[in-house]
């Protein structure tokens, strides 16, 4: 088999994989009982537009279980108070079940403590959060900042504007091609000593490409570089473990992983975290205000100012059990095994373009047909009650990259089924033929 990855130990970990999910496929078709998991998601069973609901569009947002919107309105019923101020009993409950989801948060990524878990409101402001407060007080004219070509917007704007503050400058690790690997060999060359930090997307949510990030961060590590992993679209689909990537940031958003919107998460090493300055500023983050100075609080509670979203995390600690009753493990396996399906009958298809890896892909396909722009494939599926989404994904320098203004997505997670591919893989082709006869 050929693979873009020089790296013999990367060659191998793919080859293994490929393996195991051969096995996997081989002796268990159902990983888990998508029927059963499906009942806990009403949302599901609907029709849109005369059909049943198809949802492809989870790298957009996942739906959420009953338990989820239950563990909230069980706050909102029973506890609301304010956190960290009240010595009342509701304020009691409420800081409790706050900082349990911290804790939660913390084994969830395998994190040494809690005090290394920051909530944010989603990934773009944990990555602003890093590149505002560590990126405006260590970056100087002559440093380098390593992104790669497959980022999404909320992993290039943030340091472009840091850049520009500051004068360092931005490099990019190039992609192959359209099948989306990283070009190592390049990563390797632009690893020199200005660059300061590595700032690097797990899965694609434009290509499913799935990155070594573990053997990249450990790389950078080696030239001091300070490391950042987006796993906004891996959090939710499978296990992560901080102390073994050993990144020095990881950051992921509540709502791709059957969570509430508006909740998120900043993983940061203590040691680095403690070394940096407020990226917000008022109450509940201070030790003491005069009129003319104040003292911060250590973090995590430096970088959470003011009252914060409270029911965000406890929705997010009842998502993170739901996920792990079923398995993180499992759910990567099941996500590869439909991304590979839908990928291979996809490729059926005439004058389709698909991008991302032919193997070995996190749970999602974009593609491009020929003569019909994304959104006319999105608007005619929703006809037949698919949701996909269609655009540049908030990856527009990729779009440029890959020639391409947009494409069509459909992104899958644990309840969806071969037999929805198959629908969609169908309504696919009556489009095309709809479109080009
Ligand atoms: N970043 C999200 C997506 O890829 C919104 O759809």
């Amino acid at each position: 088999m050929n693979t873009p990855y020089k790296n013999l130990e990367e060659h191998n970990k793919i080859l293994h994989q490929q393996n195991e999910l051969k096995q996997i496929q081989k002796s268990n078709p159902t990983l888990f009982d998508i029927a059963v998991i499906r009942k806990d998601f009403p949302i599901l069973n609907q029709t849109v537009n005369g059909n049943r609901l198809i949802y492809f569009d989870n790298a957009a947002t996942s739906q959420k279980p009953i338990q989820v919107i239950e563990a909230i309105r069980n706050y909102y019923l029973n506890d609301n108070a304010n956190v960290h101020r009240g010595i009342h009993t509701l304020s009691n409950r409420a800081t409790v079940a706050f900082e349990k989801a911290r804790e939660r948060v913390a084994s969830f990524i395998n994190a040494k403590s809690s005090d290394e878990i920051i909530f944010t409101r989603g990934t773009t402001e944990s990555i602003n959060l890093v590149a505002n407060s560590w990126g405006l007080k260590n970056l100087k004219p002559g440093d380098k900042i390593l992104l790669t070509e497959m980022e999404h917007h909320s992993n290039i704007v943030p340091w472009q504007i840091v850049a520009e503050r500051t004068g360092a400058e931005i490099v990019y690790v190039p992609i192959t091609g359209d099948d989306g690997y990283l070009d190592l060999e390049a990563f390797e060359r632009l690893l020199t000593p200005q660059v300061k930090i590595f700032s690097i997307v797990h899965i694609s949510n434009s290509l499913g490409t799935i990155n070594p990030v573990k053997e990249l961060c450990h790389k950078a590590k080696t030239l001091g570089i300070v490391t950042l992993v987006d796993a906004a679209q891996s959090a939710g689909h499978c296990p992560i473990d901080v102390s073994e990537i050993d990144c020095d940031f990881l950051t992921f958003s509540g709502h791709k992983i059957c969570g509430p919107t508006g909740i998120g998460v900043l993983y940061g090493k203590y040691k680095i975290l403690e070394t940096m300055p407020p990226y917000q500023s008022g109450g509940e983050m201070i030790l003491n205000v005069d009129y003319y100075k104040t003292a911060f609080k250590k973090p995590p509670h430096r970088f959470e100012a003011g009252t914060p979203d409270i029911s965000g995390p406890i929705g997010l600690h009842t998502a993170m059990d739901y996920l792990d009753s079923i398995g993180r493990d499992l759910i990567f396996e099941h996500d590869k095994i439909l991304a590979q399906y839908a990928y291979d009958r996809l490729k059926e298809i005439s004058g389709i373009r698909i991008f991302g890896p032919p193997m070995n892909r996190g749970g999602l396909v974009s593609f491009a047909l020929k003569d019909i722009h994304a959104h006319d494939v999105v608007t005619v599926a929703d006809q037949f009650g698919v949701a996909l989404r269609g655009g540049h994904h908030c990856t527009q320098p990729l779009m440029k990259k890959l020639g391409v203004e947009s494409t069509a997505r459909a992104s899958f997670y644990f309840y969806n089924t071969t037999e929805e591919a198959d629908r969609f893989i169908n309504v696919i082709k009556e489009i095309q033929k709809f479109f080009t006869s």
